[in-house]
């Protein structure tokens, strides 16, 4: 039977207590861990979100009605205790913050019962992913996610900190709005007052922190919603949380100062990290380069080798096809010390290739007794591999990886399988912070699927001025004053400079593909802001889920948000999306198509 918690009420958290309280009399409440009777007396885990205390029932300290009722005591009833702290009569636990002592109680409530949970609640949990997310309300309880719940709180309270001290006002900006050129696909959501017209949810607020700008609110800040409809992965996902900002009168290196600064103090505050400050910077070309990556993991070396001059006299005709391609090149990897893998793990690695979009792998793996094993030996003079492991630095007992093909693949799967070899020798310490700025990104990325330029970032995204004289002739070639700032292989936040002159931005949407009715037609408010005084303004946003997953150490965003979605958009516990009555449909004017229906 529940009992009410009338009269009574918590002194602290069961963490909360400490060796200094001992002789005082405190009031705990919270959940049962675990319980266990030894005779005449039982001991009970009580747990709220600060942690574990341990309690003592005794016949005695408690009386007999009290007692009993200790005694029936299961997993996760919630209850209230009332007790002498005292040192721990039996052995210490070394593993618990509260391990040195515990509380004697001397009257007990029960306020809730509870049926036995679909799983146990504890840290690390082995259940199924789909069993948790269905009951998400008691995977909530766990310790990790707690503390990550916690740490992520702690960051939003930072960030509203340090910016408001920096002179940065919050404001809102809207949920319902039009279409915002992110590149995702929108969530729409129809109109009951305009039945066939549709809001479009925010992909971020980059169009209104733009206009706030226009508006003379010279530094604004927004922890803000945002919603893209996209593949999910292990850091995405449909609906996810930004720390976005915007300033007025700047250029690049006012942002990433105060952005350093940010994170500078962020880490100090949440963590306890010095971070080292300034960053390091990287033009998006040498990232490319160097790593395969615009979001390069600067915790271990194994960097990319442009070999293309080394073997472009050679026959071996899948190197020789590739550097015939537009941007083609071959280039490899020196995996140190795995020169001695096996045959079955190299297929292994081909397929994973293959998997990034590679024809295939060639490799050379360089044995400790001097010899070489190679899948392209056959087309290669002794010289001519001799010169290539030069050039590669290969040793005995390395394992040197080539990819063939335009730059854009052989990146890709160089960078991945960089990845993974780090990953699989441990050299990925979630505690080494790994800062980078990412600059001078294209302006513009070539998109085979529509055969035109797109915006790499969107197309407000100010050309670096010495660039731009170039955008008829090569507009592939015009950098943009894009940033993006990376932690340990994640993009953790971009912006860049904006626009904001006429000229340049016309032609912008003209190289874009865009005509100026159509321009008009999508961007309209922004562009007529920007007949009535603009100043020059950029901007920021970075990912809090990203950033926060990181902080805590987490492997994906899921863990450091509350209700999150899975792989198919869907959300588990609330089986949202679903479908809704008729009604609701007739007043929004919306018809569903029948085969869809029946899904
Ligand atoms: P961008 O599109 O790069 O920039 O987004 C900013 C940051 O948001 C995070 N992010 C995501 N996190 C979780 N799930 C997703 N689906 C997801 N998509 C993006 C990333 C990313 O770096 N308006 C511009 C910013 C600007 O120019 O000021 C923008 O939205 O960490
Ligand atoms: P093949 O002559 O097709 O058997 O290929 C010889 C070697 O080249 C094999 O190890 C293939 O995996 C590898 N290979 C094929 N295509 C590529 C490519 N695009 N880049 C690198 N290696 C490749």
């Amino acid at each position: 039977m529940a009992e009410s918690m009338q009269g009574l009420r918590r002194t602290c958290r069961c963490a909360e207590v400490t060796e200094n309280m001992i002789g005082n009399t405190v009031t705990l409440m919270g959940w049962v861990q675990k319980s266990r009777n030894k005779g005449g007396i039982v001991f009970v885990d009580l747990r709220d979100r600060s942690g574990l205390m341990q309690i003592i029932f005794e016949n005695g300290p408690i009386d007999s009605e009290g007692f009993a009722r200790a005694a029936s005591l299961r997993s996760e009833f919630v209850i209230a205790v009332t007790g002498v702290v005292q040192k721990r009569a039996g052995a210490v636990n070394e593993k618990l913050a509260t391990g040195t002592i515990e509380v004697q109680a001397n009257d007990l409530r029960i306020l809730s019962e509870a049926e036995t949970p679909p799983f146990p609640i504890e840290e690390n949990s082995k259940t199924r992913d789909e069993v948790r997310l269905k009951n998400r309300y008691l995977d909530l309880r766990r310790p990790d996610l707690q503390r990550n719940l916690m740490l992520r709180s702690k960051v939003a309270h930072l960030t509203r900190e340090f910016f408001y001290n920096e002179g940065f006002l919050e404001i809102e900006t809207p949920m319902l709005g039009k279409s915002t050129p992110e590149g995702a696909r929108d969530y729409l959501v129809p109109s009951r007052v305009h039945p066939g017209s549709f809001y479009a949810l925010p992909q971020s607020p980059q169009l209104f922190k733009q206009l706030l700008m226009c508006s003379g609110y010279d530094r604004y800040i927004q922890i803000a919603r945002c919603f893209r409809d996209e593949d999910l992965r292990a850091d995405r996902q449909p609906e996810f949380t930004q720390i976005d900002m915007e300033l007025s009168f700047v250029d690049v290196e006012d942002v990433l100062d105060v952005n350093e600064r940010y994170l500078k103090y962020l880490f100090k505050e949440a963590l306890g990290v010095e971070v080292q400050t300034p960053f390091r910077r990287m033009p998006w070309q040498e990232a490319m380069d160097r790593f395969g990556s615009d979001k390069p993991d600067l915790r271990f070396g194994m960097e990319l080798v442009d070999v293309s001059d080394v073997v472009r006299d050679t026959d071996f005709v899948v190197f020789k096809n590739a550097l015939e391609k537009r941007d083609g090149s071959v280039r490899g990897i020196n995996a140190k010390g795995q020169g001695g893998m096996g045959r079955k793990k190299i297929d292994k690695l081909v397929e994973f290739a293959k998997g990034c979009g590679a024809g295939g792998l060639a490799y050379i793996a360089l044995q400790e007794d001097g010899t070489r094993k190679s899948s392209f030996a056959k087309f290669f003079t002794d010289e001519q591999m001799q010169k290539l492991t030069d050039a590669m630095q290969g040793e005995p007992g390395d394992l040197l990886l080539f990819a063939a093909d335009r730059n854009k693949i052989v990146w890709n799967v160089l960078g991945a399988l960089r990845l993974q070899f780090a990953e699989t020798l441990g050299l990925l310490d979630p505690q080494n912070y790994q800062f980078v700025w990412i600059t001078d990104f294209p302006l513009l990325e070539w998109s085979d699927e529509e055969e035109r330029f797109v915006a790499m970032h969107h197309p407000f995204t100010m050309p670096q001025d010495e660039d731009w004289k170039n955008i008829d002739a090569d507009p592939g070639s015009v950098r943009a004053k894009a940033y993006d700032i990376v932690l340990n292989g994640n993009e953790i936040g971009g912006g860049s400079v904006r626009i904001h002159q006429n000229d340049i931005q016309e032609k912008m949407f003209e190289v874009l593909g865009f005509s100026k009715e159509e321009a008009y037609e999508q961007f309209s408010f922004l562009l007529n802001a920007f007949k009535y005084g603009v100043p020059p303004h950029a901007g920021l946003a970075y990912g809090l889920d990203r950033l926060v997953m990181l902080m805590a150490g987490a492997d994906s965003i899921r863990d450091v948000i509350a209700f999150p979605k899975v792989k198919d958009a869907s959300c588990l516990m609330t089986e949202a999306p679903a479908p809704v009555a008729e009604k609701q449909l007739e007043e929004l004017g919306i018809a569903v198509a029948e085969e869809e229906a029946a899904e």
